[in-house]
């Protein structure tokens, strides 16, 4: 593209939990890449992260990945060690890493809530301080991308009660850090995404005890634009949010939901019939 706006070669982009076998965080490295960027990523899982650097090497692209949990503090810091060997900077951060746990919330016990705050508090409060720590040394800004959810800013229901509560607390964390640090002009942002196809979201479709004969019916009801998401659907976000053309944008929690918190729960985006 004529202007660059687009243009990330020469920037380093960390993005956490981008093995091949998950879902929007693979595809947000893979733009990243196709963009020029090179690649730091991390996943639990060894042959997701394998798989993703090598489609990434095959776009000519150059990706170093690690295992590590991003639950844990020290595969954290352990984490930031091997980048400053490999790269010695970083412009970007995707936090991607999430956990879950489906409970009534008088059934749920401390440990489930600990854990789930853990992985997406934490884990995103520890990623975003080593990387906000080299970018505030270096001087060149940045950007941080935190991948939230709908369910951060409007309720779900059906026992997503600690998973909702940790994204709400990933939307005001994004906030905060953009005012702290937009003096060292390190912008953070949030992407909320309603439902994407992502291989979990596919396996929830196959779980009989969540109704799999109408949950897609149920979903689509309230996604105006008429489909679910896809994972390039966050991925266009984050490329978005990391390059320059959203150099004058911090704090700003974007849906990406088809139109789903547009909706109100009384609306509808069909005419009754007779009208
Ligand atoms: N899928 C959706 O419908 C949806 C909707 C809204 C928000 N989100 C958010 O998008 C992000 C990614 O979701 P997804 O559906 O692509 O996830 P996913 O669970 O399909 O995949 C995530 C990847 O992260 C890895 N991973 C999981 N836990 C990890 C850990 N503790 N440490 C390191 N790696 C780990 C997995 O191995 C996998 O490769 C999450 O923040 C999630 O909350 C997803």
């Amino acid at each position: 593209m004529g202007d660059g706006w687009f243009d990330l070669s020469g920037r380093v982009a960390l993005v956490t939990g981008a093995g091949a076998n998950g879902g929007n965080g693979h595809a947000s490295a893979v733009a990243l890449a196709r963009h020029g960027a090179d690649l730091f990523i991390c996943d639990r899982d060894e042959a997701g992260a394998r798989e993703t650097a090598r489609e990434i090497e095959a776009l000519g692209r150059r990706c170093v990945w690690t295992l590590a949990d991003i639950g844990e503090a020290d595969d954290i810091s352990a984490m930031f060690d091997v980048l400053d060997r490999e790269y010695g900077k970083v412009d970007i951060l995707v936090n991607n890493v999430a956990a879950a746990h489906r409970s009534r919330p008088e059934d749920l016990s401390l440990e489930n809530w600990r854990r789930v705050m853990r992985v997406i508090l934490d884990g995103t409060f520890l990623c975003s301080q080593e990387a906000g720590r080299r970018m505030i040394a270096r001087g060149a800004g940045g950007s941080i991308v935190n991948i939230s959810s709908i369910a951060g800013i409007s309720a779900l229901g059906r026992g997503n009660f600690v998973y909702s509560v940790a994204k709400g607390g990933i939307n005001q964390f994004t906030r905060e850090l953009a005012i702290e640090w937009s003096p060292h002009r390190i912008r953070v942002n949030a992407i909320l995404p309603a439902q994407i196809l992502t291989p979990g979201q596919r396996k929830m479709f196959d779980d009989p005890r969540l109704d799999p004969g109408t949950l897609r019916e149920r979903l689509l009801r309230g996604i105006p634009l008429g489909r679910l998401g896809e994972p390039d659907d966050v991925a266009k976000g984050v490329l978005f949010l990391a390059s320059d053309a959203a150099e004058w944008i911090t704090g700003i929690l974007l849906p990406i939901d088809g139109g789903n918190l547009a909706l109100n729960g009384g609306g509808d985006r069909v005419w009754p019939a007779g009208l």
